[in-house]
């Protein structure tokens, strides 16, 4: 399973990297406003950091202007995925960008049907949200198996993001299910490595080496 970082902050991005964990990073409008910096120099510097799929969120909502916003996105880095909201305007934008050879990842997915429809308008990424789903009571990994026996059962190329991720169990279970990527915040990253049994059993092991008696 791929992991993305969910993130456009350049030093939780830059650590991720470092220690070699991280396959992409996607990024929103909202985790990009919080940065307060220039779109396109933001999206630059990750690409210079980490070396996979770095998606980056058009904000028009018309096909038109969301190609033309997505031509001008790939222009920064060969690496740009175009990120295409899930609405019938960002179905077609997502067709005319894939006859263009443009990577893109449509999000803002909340079910089967629409991820479906993004396969078939060939979408490169579908991230359904799971964790706004569970937000409002329902089964965000329901959606997940569904689009990925969906997908299995056409030989649909379209690669499952679950994203909106708040918790290891999320990432756990997308892997069991056989999704392809898991794009999470960087609390959760750290979580993924963290056992208390892991920092107990060191605390001992160090405690106990502390007692061998000092050679020369
Ligand atoms: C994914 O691409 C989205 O940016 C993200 O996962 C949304 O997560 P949130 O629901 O925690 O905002």
């Amino acid at each position: 399973m791929k992991l993305f970082l969910d993130s456009a902050n350049l030093t939780e991005i830059r650590d991720a990297a470092a220690m070699g964990l991280i396959d992409g990073v996607t990024t929103n409008p909202s985790l990009v406003a919080k940065e307060g910096r220039p779109f396109a120099q933001l999206i630059a510097d990750i690409c210079r950091i980490v070396d996979g799929p770095i998606s980056a969120e058009v904000t028009a909502v018309d096909a038109e202007g969301i190609v033309r916003e997505g031509r001008e996105l790939v222009k920064i880095h060969h690496n740009v995925v175009v990120k295409v909201p899930l609405i019938p305007e960002g179905l077609k934008a997502v067709r005319q960008l894939s006859r263009e050879g443009i990577k893109t990842n449509v999000t803002l997915c909340f079910s089967s049907t629409q991820a479906l429809l993004a396969a078939k308008a060939g979408a490169s990424f579908i991230s359904p949200f799971v964790g706004r789903l569970d937000d409002i009571s329902e089964q965000g990994m329901d959606v997940i198996k569904q689009i990925v026996t969906i997908y299995r059962n056409y030989g649909f190329s379209t690669q499952v993001l679950v994203a909106s991720v708040r918790h290891p169990l999320h990432v756990v279970e997308g892997a069991m299910l056989g999704a392809h990527v898991a794009t999470m915040p960087y609390a959760v990253l750290m979580q993924l490595a963290k056992h208390p049994l892991t920092d107990i059993g060191l605390k001992k092991f160090l405690a106990d080496w502390e007692k061998l008696p000092k050679t020369v």
